[in-house]
């Protein structure tokens, strides 16, 4: 017996154990049921009585030294392989730092130049009543300027807002003038969705009021930031249009010429692209928020920011800002 527990005790100590396959070998070898050790304790009983107890100490420690070289071993090659078990010359991962969204860039853009010019930023619920979205903004109910935008309805009076211009009430509700703030944000049409519209879209409403705040002023402000946006020198254009809550009421073009096939696209062979809506806010509009229009005035704009985000990076699906497929996303990485 204590011959056959040193042979035992010798061929664990011999094993080689290079890999986790080989802890495995070990332990089927010399710790399961079917190992030496299991028979040699199986043949405890054979063993005369007066050696039995000394046997069974051997018989003991043989397995403890050998369940201590299983553990260790075990230990080693476990850790081995969560830490260590790294080919350290291969290239590292190219781990996505991710970027900021092409409409998040264009949006903070048009912030900071409003921004240097006095503006303040204000923001509203996207969930709105008929009040702040409509009525107050002066589309009569039932009259078919409400058509202009096709309105998703929550439940009665309740709607997703169609244009940040119900910021504008909003604000001018609970503020004195001087006001001058913009208001970007989320809006929502029900609208067929194509390359050029989305049912959800990004806007951006300017409102400025004051005392003799003119038309003059409006101008000279959009001017200014359009200088500042698309560059040095580009000219812009006013054409009248029609608003419920402006009057007169006013879409601006900025000029990009025919020369490239994009510029021609874009303009459908004009030079002029569109990229607001403008004028002086109704004098109902200010009377419906509670502020006296024989002492007071100004001017709102609106403008879209996808709009504006693909002509800046030349995009030609409206819809590819909105799928979060990364192969997009990652063009805009380094802006
Ligand atoms: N709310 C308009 C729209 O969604 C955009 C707009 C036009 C806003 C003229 C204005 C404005 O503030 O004065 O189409």
């Amino acid at each position: 017996m204590k011959e056959k527990i040193e042979e035992v005790l010798k061929q664990a100590k011999q094993f080689k154990i290079a890999s986790k396959e080989d802890v495995e070998q070990f332990r089927l070898k010399f710790l399961t049921r079917k190992s030496d050790i299991n028979e040699l304790f199986a043949r405890l009983k054979e063993v005369p009585t007066e050696e039995k107890r000394n046997v069974g100490q051997l018989l003991n420690q043989l397995r403890s030294d050998l369940e201590k070289i299983f553990d260790d071993a075990k230990l080693k090659f476990d850790a081995n392989e969560e830490d260590f078990n790294y080919d350290l010359s291969l290239p590292s991962f190219n781990f996505s730092t991710t970027g900021i969204h092409p409409l998040s860039v264009v949006k903070t853009e048009l912030i900071s130049i409003f921004l240097k010019m006095g503006f303040d930023v204000s923001e509203g619920p996207e969930i709105e009543d008929d009040w702040h979205n409509f009525s107050a903004l002066n589309f009569p109910e039932n009259h078919p300027a409400r058509d202009m935008q096709d309105t998703f309805f929550i439940e009665n009076e309740i709607s997703l807002r169609t244009h940040t211009s119900s910021v504008q009430v909003r604000v001018m509700e609970n503020k004195m003038p001087p006001i001058r703030t913009i208001s970007p944000g989320r809006v929502y049409r029900n609208e067929a969705i194509s390359s050029r519209s989305n049912c959800f879209f990004h806007q951006i409403e300017g409102l400025y009021i004051d005392e003799k705040v003119s038309f003059a002023d409006l101008k000279q402000t959009l001017f200014l930031f359009v200088q500042e946006f698309f560059g040095e020198g580009t000219r812009v254009r006013f054409r009248p249009s029609y608003f419920p809550f402006t009057e007169p009421s006013a879409e601006m073009d900025i000029y990009l010429g025919t020369e490239s096939d994009a510029d021609k696209r874009l303009t459908k062979g004009t030079g002029w692209l569109e990229i607001l809506g403008c004028g002086m806010v109704d004098t109902a509009v200010l009377k419906n928020c509670g502020i006296d229009s024989d002492k007071y005035s100004g001017f709102a704009f609106g403008m879209g920011v996808e709009r504006i985000a693909m002509f800046k990076y030349g995009v030609k699906d409206l819809r590819t800002f909105f799928e979060n497929d990364t192969r997009f996303l990652e063009q805009f990485y380094a802006v």
